[in-house]
C-alpha cells in the first residue's frame, strides 16, 4: 500500500472538507541536557518520547516533525545525540522529514555538528525542506551571545530569494522567535527584534503560516497577513494566567501542535502530551459505521438528539 492511499483510508472526510494534504508535527523547546538530567527536574527526554510515541499511536500521515527550537539547554553536543536517537527512529517509521531549528539556548557549532556534518556551522542555520510540494523555511533567529531574537540583512535577503518563487502547495515558515507579542510581559524583552523588516519579506509571498516557540506558552496571531502558531514546550511551560508581574514555569500542561494543510486553510490543532484517563469517547467500529453511510444516514445516527 502506497502512503498515499494509507493517507487515504485513515482519513476518510466524513464532512464537507477533503483530508488534508499534509500533516505535520510541530513540537518546541525540549530543552535536553547532557546526561539525561532533567531542567529544572522536568523528565524533557521522557516528555518528548511520550509526545512522539502519541504521534505514531495516532496513526495520522504525519510527513514532517518541525521543532522550533531550544533543542537543547546549553548546545551539549551530547544532548544533540541524544535527541537525534530519540527523534530519527520516530521519524523514520513514520516517513517523516526532520525539520531542525536554532533556538537562543542552541549553539551553532553544536547544532550545525549535529544535524549537518557541521556545515556552515560559524553562521546562520537557515535552510528550505520540501515536504512533496509543501516548503518549509527554517530560519535561524537567534543572536550569539544572546537570548533575544534577530535577523540580518543577509537572512532577510536571501528568504526574500527563495520566496520570490512560489511553492506548489505554499511555504512555512518556521523560527524559534515568535514575531508577535507575549501576554508574559518579562519575555518580550527577549522578542525578535525589528519584526518590521520580516513582515516586509512576507509580505505578499506564499507564506501560509508562521510556526514558533520561546515562549514556552501556546498563542497564536497574525503577523504581515500570515497566521502564527507558537507551540509551547515540551519541557517546562510557562504559565500566561500566573500572578503578574512574575514569570512562573510548570512541570504541566506540555502540549505539542498538529499543523494540517489544505487547499485553502492550514489548521494548528493542539495535542496534550501525557496519559489521562479515557472518560468519554466512541470505537473505532462507529467511526467505520459512520463512513458506511450517506451524509444523511449520518446526521440521523450521530446528529440527531434523542
Ligand atoms: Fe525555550
Ligand atoms: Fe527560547
Amino acid at each position: 500500500m502506497t502512503g498515499e492511499s494509507q493517507q487515504e483510508q485513515r482519513m476518510t472526510p466524513l464532512g464537507q472538507h477533503s483530508a488534508p494534504q499534509r500533516v505535520i508535527a510541530h513540537l518546541s523547546d525540549p530543552h535536553l541536557l547532557a546526561g539525561g538530567r532533567g531542567l529544572h527536574g522536568v523528565d524533557s527526554e521522557g516528555v518528548l518520547r511520550r509526545a512522539l510515541a502519541q504521534l505514531e499511536a495516532s496513526r495520522l500521515p504525519i510527513s514532517a516533525l518541525v521543532f522550533t527550537g531550544d533543542l537543547t539547554d546549553l548546545g551539549e553536543p551530547e544532548a544533540y545525540e541524544t535527541l537525534r536517537a530519540i527523534v530519527e527512529p520516530t521519524a523514520e517509521r513514520l516517513g517523516a522529514q526532520i525539520v531542525w531549528v536554532m533556538g537562543n539556548h542552541d549553539e551553532r557549532p553544536a547544532f550545525a555538528d549535529a544535524f549537518f556534518g557541521g556545515e556552515a556551522g560559524d553562521r546562520a542555520q537557515d535552510r528550505v525542506y520540501d515536504v512533496d510540494g509543501l516548503r518549509i523555511v527554517a530560519l535561524d533567529s537567534t543572536v550569539t551571545g544572546y537570548h533575544h531574537g534577530g535577523l540580518d540583512p543577509e537572512q532577510l535577503d536571501w528568504l526574500r530569494g527563495v520566496l520570490d518563487e512560489p511553492a506548489p502547495l505554499g511555504t512555512i515558515v518556521a523560527l524559534h522567535h515568535p514575531p508577535l507579542p507575549s501576554l508574559v510581559e518579562l519575555m518580550n524583552v527577549l522578542e525578535l527584534r525589528d519584526q518590521h523588516q520580516l513582515a516586509d519579506v512576507l509580505a505578499g509571498t506564499d507564506v501560509r503560516a508562521v510556526l514558533a516557540g520561546h515562549l514556552h506558552h501556546g498563542v497564536t496571531g497574525q503577523f504581515a497577513g500570515v497566521p502564527v502558531s507558537v507551540a509551547a514546550s515540551s519541557c517546562y511551560t510557562i504559565d500566561a494566567g500566573a500572578p503578574r508581574p512574575s514569570l512562573a514555569g510548570l512541570d504541566g500542561g506540555q502540549t505539542m501542535n498538529l499543523v494540517a494543510v489544505y487547499p485553502y486553510t492550514v489548521t494548528h490543532t493542539t495535542v496534550p502530551i501525557g496519559s489521562f484517563p479515557v472518560v468519554a469517547g466512541f470505537e473505532a467500529a462507529f467511526a467505520e459505521e459512520l463512513a458506511a453511510l450517506d451524509d444523511a444516514g449520518r446526521l440521523e445516527r450521530f446528529s440527531r438528539k434523542r
